[in-house]
């Protein structure tokens, strides 16, 4: 191998390791040190629309375990409504979920609601 393909090969390897690792940085984890009010606001607003058993299956805090809620949230670009998350930033989205596993299923203060 020359040497310029060389660099070239180590370019694209550590361009390739470099991507790698921001996609891994990016499915970071949400935290519950978010808004919990502001979270149950966008919820009410932007995700019970659907998901008061209208268009989808009715949802509420206590409808998930605070386990449950974080594998969801790890995985949500997996879901259905990828869409309606991703008309949220980041930091409402982790309001979002502040509210709901603060008060999910196995939570000290479980909530619903109608
Ligand atoms: C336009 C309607 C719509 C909106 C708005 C919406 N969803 Fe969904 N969602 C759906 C549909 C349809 C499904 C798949 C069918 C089902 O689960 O009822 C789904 C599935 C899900 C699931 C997987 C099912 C489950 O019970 O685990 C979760 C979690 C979820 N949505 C959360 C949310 C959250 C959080 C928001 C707000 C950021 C939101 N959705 C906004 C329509 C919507």
């Amino acid at each position: 191998m020359n040497k310029g393909k060389k660099i070239l090969t180590i370019t694209i390897i550590a361009f390739i390791i470099g991507s790698f690792f921001s996609v891994v940085m990016a499915a970071d984890n949400f935290t519950n040190d978010g808004n919990d009010r502001k979270g149950k606001y966008l919820f009410r607003k932007n995700c019970r629309t659907c998901h008061d058993g209208s268009s989808a299956a009715t949802m509420s805090p206590n409808t998930k375990t605070q386990a449950q809620w974080e594998r969801t949230f790890k995985k949500y670009e997996r879901l259905e409504c990828v869409e309606e998350w991703n008309k949220r930033s980041q930091g409402e989205l982790k309001d979002v979920y502040t509210y709901l596993y603060n008060h999910g299923y196995d939570s000290p203060q479980p909530a619903t609601c109608k």
